[in-house]
Formats: C-alpha cells, structure tokens, sequence
C-alpha cells in the first residue's frame, strides 16, 4: 500500500522523510526498493530527462506521460507530481482540472510553487480532495526568470515574508511544503512554526525531510552541479565506460559471443543447408 497523506503527517518529529525525484518506470521501482517514502515526478523532469534549459518548457501532457511511469514502478512511495508551468497560475479551475489529470494518471498529490500568492488555488485543490504540496523558497519555474539561482531568505524580511507564506500554505491546507535553497537557520524556524512537514532541497538539516533529484544522486546530471546535492555516485562515467566496452566488442567482434547466441537444430540445419545448396 502506497504511503498516505496521514503517514506522511505522523513522520514530523519523529522520523526524516526521504523524497528523490523519478520520472519512469525503472527508476521507480528501484527507489521503492530502497524504501524512499515519496517519489516525486518533478518538472525537473523537462532538464534531466528532455534537456531543456529550465523547467519553463514543461507541458502537462509530458508530467501525465512520466506520472504513469512512475506509478506502473511504485508499490509503497507516495507519488507527488508536479505541476508545470502555467498549468496552475491562470484561474483555480484550471489548477483543479490539471491536478485532476496527474491524479488519474497515478499521482497521490500535486505540487505547485508559490507563497502568499497561490493560497486560495491550494485551498481550491485541497477542497476538491486532492492533497497539495507547497513549494516555497527558490522556485525554478519563475525566480529564474527575475534573478537566476540564488540563496532565499538571506535578509530578516526576507525571512519573514517566507515564514508568513509557509503559514498561509498550512492554512491553505498544504500537507507539507518543499522548500528549496533556503537559509539554514530560516528553514529551521519555518519547520519549527508549522505543523505540516518541510521537505529540503538546499536547506539544510532541520527539515522533516530531504529531497533530491534521481540524476544528481547517482551522477548522471553534469550540466549543473549544486552545492547541495550530494552525489553518491559518479554514475555518468561509467555508462560511458560500458557503452564504450560494448562498441569495441562489436567492432572487434567479440560480441556476441555463442552464450549470447540462439542455434537450430542440428538435423533441421543440415536439411536447410541441402535446400538451400
Ligand atoms: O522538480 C523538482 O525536482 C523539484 C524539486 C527540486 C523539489 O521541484
């Protein structure tokens, strides 16, 4: 059984949530296996899987697509799915109808960015019954837009304005919120103040929970290297190095070898060779 809005709650102050991105079948499978507690199907998606430059050119048709991936691979995650760009921000209608398609398509709950600004499009969601995940701080879909990759929440007002939206999203009725390159000490008070779990990218240690991308795990993602994304393998090199392997072993034909090779019957070979001779 796929965890729950409930479960999730019952983790903060107990126990660290554990949240990767994935965006296919496989790649979920083995994080379910490793008993990550939410997998979340990021616009993230639209740079490492599509190489887009950012996660602007996003469409929801692509999110549905990696969401029923996702959900084909998952037995025990929750399953959050992003809403892209554009997808929430023109009128509540058009966020419930959007959510509502990522939920049919296997999602648990949806994530949209924004503080103050979106509350009553959370509320919107939450009231339809679908659960909503804040994303506040750094928000890839807009701040680069207006000011490029930067620190959040370095100034007192800028805290303050953060910590005002992390209550207004709670009281929207966000089950936990995502809070992305935001001050240490800024992110420890936001998780302190609210009842809801924050989930880290970028924020340091006192979330209820961390996230990262699948890609910057494993070292598969070499065209931005974050700070903060610890990278437990340096994965990219060594496909590079299989991929490698197997060309030479075809180029030398060394590959495939009679272990890799399928034969006939001895008797039905000699009739054929007859016919054919
Ligand atoms: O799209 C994504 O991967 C995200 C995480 C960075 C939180 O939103």
């Amino acid at each position: 059984m796929p965890k729950s809005v409930r479960d999730i709650l019952s983790m903060k102050n107990s126990k660290k949530i554990t949240v990767l991105t994935a965006y296919d079948y496989t790649t979920a499978q083995l994080c379910d296996k490793a008993g990550i507690d939410i997998l979340l199907v990021g616009d993230s998606g639209g740079m490492v899987m599509l190489g887009y430059e950012n996660t602007i050119p996003v469409t929801m048709e692509q999110m549905c697509f990696f969401t029923e991936a996702v959900a084909r691979g998952r037995q025990n995650a929750m399953l959050v799915a992003d809403l892209p760009f554009m997808s929430y921000q023109a009128s509540k209608s058009q966020a419930i109808e959007n959510s509502g398609k990522l939920i049919k398509a296997g999602a648990d709950a949806v994530k949209l960015e924004g503080g103050l600004e979106v509350k009553d499009t959370v509320r919107a969601i939450v009231e339809v019954g679908i659960p909503v995940m804040g994303h506040i701080g750094f928000q890839p879909q807009t701040t680069t837009l207006q000011e490029g990759y930067k620190i959040q929440a370095k100034t007192k007002d800028a805290a303050v304005k953060l910590i005002e939206a992390a209550k207004a999203l709670e009281e929207a009725g966000a089950f936990s919120i995502a809070l992305e390159m935001v001050t240490k000490e800024v992110s420890k008070i936001i998780s302190n103040s609210i009842k809801i779990p924050t989930i880290g990218i970028g924020s340091g240690p006192d979330c209820d929970g961390q996230v990262l991308v699948f890609h910057d795990v494993l070292g598969l993602y070499e065209k931005i290297k974050p700070k903060f994304a610890k990278r437990y393998l340096e994965l990219s090199g060594e496909i590079v190095k299989a991929i490698t392997s197997y060309k030479n072993d075809v180029v030398s034909g060394k590959f495939p070898a009679s272990e890799h090779s399928f034969s006939m019957d001895k008797l039905e070979l000699e009739r054929l060779k007859k016919e054919v001779e």
